[in-house]
């Protein structure tokens, strides 16, 4: 079990080189199974995820491999319409197998999805869409088993809230259905463009994506192709708060502002000085940080809630107190106890957290919760004062390529033991 050393009040300060994001990668790689031919896909990160999805597609006869930050992928002949329980428990993004598994086998077997630590996750949404495009879906004892008899056909779907591995998995499984598929209130994530474009790039006809309304046509087949991977704009947000959390000042590079707004908003409103080109951004926190009145998580694009922890860490110590409201999930605040552990005044009541700032964290011994909690404990120990150990790292491990590497290059005092 490798554990975080973090020695805290480091003013972090130079450049960073954004990864690729991880809830682009995830999604594209699951489509690759939906093309003939080889498809190479760039600015894809290292992370245990990425390797969990690539083992997926193995397990169902495509070839998968990755080297240095490209993952090729092959699947001219997957035969294997199953995905074994082991790799679903290992990632709940692998729902978004089914959709393409679908899309080009017409038929799938999986064990249902990893429940995350965010609380249940339902695929009710997934499925209802799926039964709409002629998919029958049975499920027994933790396994669903999907056909399309007479293959998918494209339909009208609106989904009651903008889902984004719904809107994901529509997406997948229409692109060779028959006929047209009209989907409103789809999730307008950033990620969704990308998929969609990495999907026409293949030969797909997809109208509106990244818009509430996504119209697609349905093609015969889809040809593999060269893509890179989007910036990852939560990752961004997490350096963006390590600068904050630190009085310190950083560059980073290869990165897209313009889907950061809501989050570059914040940390304006909390005194940070914020600058950005079409690639890059320059954060320099401003002295001591201002306390955010209300802050509420919403779909994109609104405050994302995969920030909602990392800018409460920041939060702890701002001046005055912060309200956050997690409209998303059910269950994310388990990061608060390790930050109450560090010195934190936060109370939560359902899903508000109320933070009044205080001077400094101190360091304590804290294990992450889950992805962003993780990352969330470890910007807190980046700025609290003595030595934070952080355990459980495998969940960062799952969103953040070599982070300790990174915080280094600009100056963090951190071990990964
Ligand atoms: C994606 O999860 C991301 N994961 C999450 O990032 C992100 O937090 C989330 O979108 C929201 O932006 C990936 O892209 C791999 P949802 P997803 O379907 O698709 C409920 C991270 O840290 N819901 O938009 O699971 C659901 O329970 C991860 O990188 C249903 O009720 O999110 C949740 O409360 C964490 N029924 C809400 O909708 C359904 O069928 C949002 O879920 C589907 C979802």
């Amino acid at each position: 079990m490798q554990k975080f050393v973090i020695q805290g009040g480091r003013r972090l300060e130079g450049d960073i080189v954004v990864q690729g994001a991880k809830n682009s990668a995830l999604p594209i790689l699951a489509a690759t199974l939906l093309c003939e031919g080889e498809s190479i896909l760039e600015n894809c990160p290292a992370l245990s995820d990425v390797y969990a999805a690539c083992r997926i597609l193995s397990s169902t006869g495509c070839q998968c491999r990755m080297q240095e930050h490209t993952v090729h992928v092959t699947a001219d002949a997957p035969a294997c319409p199953a995905i074994p329980v082991s790799l679903m428990q290992e990632m709940r993004s692998s729902i978004m197998f089914l959709g393409a598994m679908l899309g080009r086998l017409g038929s799938c077997t999986l064990g249902y999805p990893g429940g995350c630590e965010l609380g249940p996750r339902p695929i009710d949404l997934h499925l209802k869409a799926l039964r709409r495009m002629g998919v029958n879906i049975r499920e027994e004892n933790g396994i669903l088993t999907c056909t399309a008899p007479q293959g998918l056909r494209g339909a009208r779907i609106h989904l009651q809230f903008p889902s984004v591995g719904a809107t994901e998995n529509i997406l997948l499984a229409a692109v060779l259905a028959r006929g047209d598929t009209i989907l409103t209130n789809a999730a307008r994530e950033p990620e969704i463009l990308d998929l969609a474009r990495y999907l026409s790039c293949c030969g797909a006809k997809i109208d509106g994506a990244g818009s509430s309304t996504i119209r697609v046509q349905g093609v015969k087949k889809l040809r593999g192709c060269t893509y890179r991977i989007m910036p990852d704009r939560i990752v961004t947000a997490t350096w963006l708060a390590a600068a904050a959390v630190t009085g310190g000042e950083l560059r980073l590079l290869h990165t897209d502002a313009a889907s950061l707004e809501s989050i570059l908003a914040v940390l304006e409103e909390m005194n940070c000085r914020c600058s950005r080109t079409a690639e890059s951004i320059c954060i320099a926190a401003g002295g001591h940080m201002r306390a955010v009145r209300y802050l509420k998580t919403m779909p994109y694009p609104g405050f994302p809630t995969d920030a909602q922890a990392i800018l409460m860490a920041v939060l702890c110590t701002a001046n005055g107190t912060s309200v956050l409201e997690e409209t998303i999930f059910e269950n994310r605040f388990r990061h608060v106890d390790a930050l109450v552990r560090m010195g934190a005044d936060i109370q939560v009541a359902g899903r508000i957290a109320v933070v009044h700032g205080v001077r400094h964290l101190h360091g304590a011994q804290v294990s992450a919760t889950d992805l962003r909690g993780g990352a969330a404990m470890l910007t807190a120990g980046l700025g609290a004062e003595g030595e934070t150990i952080l355990t459980d790292i495998s969940h960062i491990d799952r969103g953040y390529d070599s982070p300790e590497q990174i915080l280094r290059t600009v100056g963090a005092e951190i071990e990964r033991i």
